[in-house]
């Protein structure tokens, strides 16, 4: 930026209640500061605290009334499968009426149906469809999502999702953080030689994907039906020696280790975790893996819901994520999935709110410059019509989101 165009501050004023989220506070504690204000220069925060210490000089500025409103860091959704072709309504139907998750896959739907559905879209079907969904996620006041592949599973298939997340990176405000989910399951062309297709990811898609800059994490779906613990440990040090961020999908529909596995790989964090073992989340506690809750898909999967509590009670930091997907999570709303873990995971709002901030910006790495209100850290905003955090996720409203800055911009604003 040329010296002399640089923005003049834009000051906050009358916060009701600001979230500062510090990164290196406990997960109980969001840094709450009363009657607050904040300051913030082009895309950076300078200023925040308690109103009535706001030097005189940012004092005597043109400001914005937030009129007792909260104001918290924009918010983090760190797991989506955001690009997909298709939706899965009618499996909606065959759950309701009994049948498994597990069964309608084995028996070609889930995962596999959307995988055609994907493959056969054209590049702009899909963007057209994840930008719609990314408009109604900005709307709720996130400003940061991490988004997989995994829909694809064959070369050209893969690259199209991570190029539609380039492409709308570029094109809309939220900031994609995108994640290779070659190893969401084998496809069906290679279910009678899966080491060819894990020879596919590792040697060819994996360095490819690194190379061209596409992804910066790489996830595999470890359980049974998807990959084992050998075939994952393959495919991740392929993605380490690529230089990608490490990722996992562990212990969603049953225990299979996968909590101590992506802790042993130096995963960043191990997502799902409904059947993690104590053990498990010991070994989470050691390495300082993020923990990703996933709400939403117990919710519509009627299953188990990780047991946030004993991980932190381990010291695990739990970030609140929507799994956003068309199967076992077909839905965006992450302010739904936060009051969700108040109620089913007895965690309380402000745990809550780290994990879907700082917590979730350190399940993509970011936690240095995103998810906290702190001088230093980007202007992304978010402005919420309630008095507090607790009223917030207390009082579950379609969208009580009334204002959002990303980096310095406005990008929503109804005050
Ligand atoms: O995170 N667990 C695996 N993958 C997704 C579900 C994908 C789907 O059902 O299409 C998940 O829940
Ligand atoms: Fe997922």
């Amino acid at each position: 930026m040329k010296i002399g165009s640089l923005s003049p501050p834009t000051v906050l004023r009358n916060i009701g209640q600001l979230a500062t989220c510090p990164a290196d506070a406990v997960q109980q504690d969001a840094g709450l500061i009363d009657n607050a204000a904040l300051v913030f220069e082009g895309n950076k925060i300078t200023w925040v605290g308690a109103e009535e210490q706001l030097p005189d000089q940012l004092g005597k500025l043109d400001f914005i009334d937030c009129g007792q409103r909260l104001v918290t860091p924009g918010l983090v959704d760190c797991h989506t499968h955001l690009c997909f072709g298709g939706w899965r309504g009618d499996e909606f139907e065959m759950r309701l009426q009994g049948r498994s998750y597990q069964e309608i896959a084995a028996a070609g739907g889930g995962i596999r149906s959307t995988v055609a559905a994907t493959r056969s879209d054209s590049p702009v079907q899909l963007a057209d469809k994840a930008l719609k969904s990314l408009q109604g996620i900005l709307d709720l006041g996130v400003t940061t999502l991490e988004c997989k592949s995994g829909y694809g599973l064959e070369k050209v298939a893969e690259l199209k999702q991570l190029q539609v997340y380039r492409q709308l990176d570029e094109q809309q405000a939220i900031e994609l953080v995108p994640t290779f989910l070659g190893a969401h399951m084998v496809p069906d062309e290679y279910q009678d030689r899966r080491n060819e297709y894990i020879r596919l990811l590792c040697d060819e898609l994996i360095p490819m994907v690194s190379e061209q800059q596409l992804a910066q994490f790489c996830d595999v779906f470890v359980e049974e039906g998807a990959f084992s613990l050998a075939e994952a440990e393959e495919i991740l040090v392929a993605a380490q020696i690529a230089g990608l961020g490490l990722k996992v999908h562990a212990d969603q529909l049953s225990n299979g280790g996968g909590a101590q596995f992506a802790a042993s790989m130096g995963a960043v964090s191990a997502e799902h975790l409904e059947y993690a073992s104590k053990q498990g989340i010991q070994a989470l506690a050691d390495t300082g893996t993020v923990a990703v809750s996933l709400p939403l898909a117990s919710l519509y999967l009627r299953e188990a819901y990780m047991p946030a509590r004993d991980m932190l009670a381990a010291g695990v930091r739990v970030a609140v994520a929507t799994d956003f997907n068309p199967g076992s999570a077909p839905s965006y709303h992450l302010p739904l999935a936060m009051t969700l873990a108040c109620i089913n995971q007895q965690m309380t709002p402000q745990e809550v709110l780290s994990g879907a901030t700082t917590i979730a910006a350190r399940a993509v790495s970011a936690e240095h410059r995103i998810g906290s209100l702190i001088p230093g850290y980007e202007a992304d905003i978010a402005i919420f019509d309630v008095p507090s955090v607790n009223h917030w996720l207390y009082h579950f409203q379609a969208n009580a989101c009334c204002g959002v800055i990303k980096a310095g911009q406005w990008e929503r604003r109804y005050l």
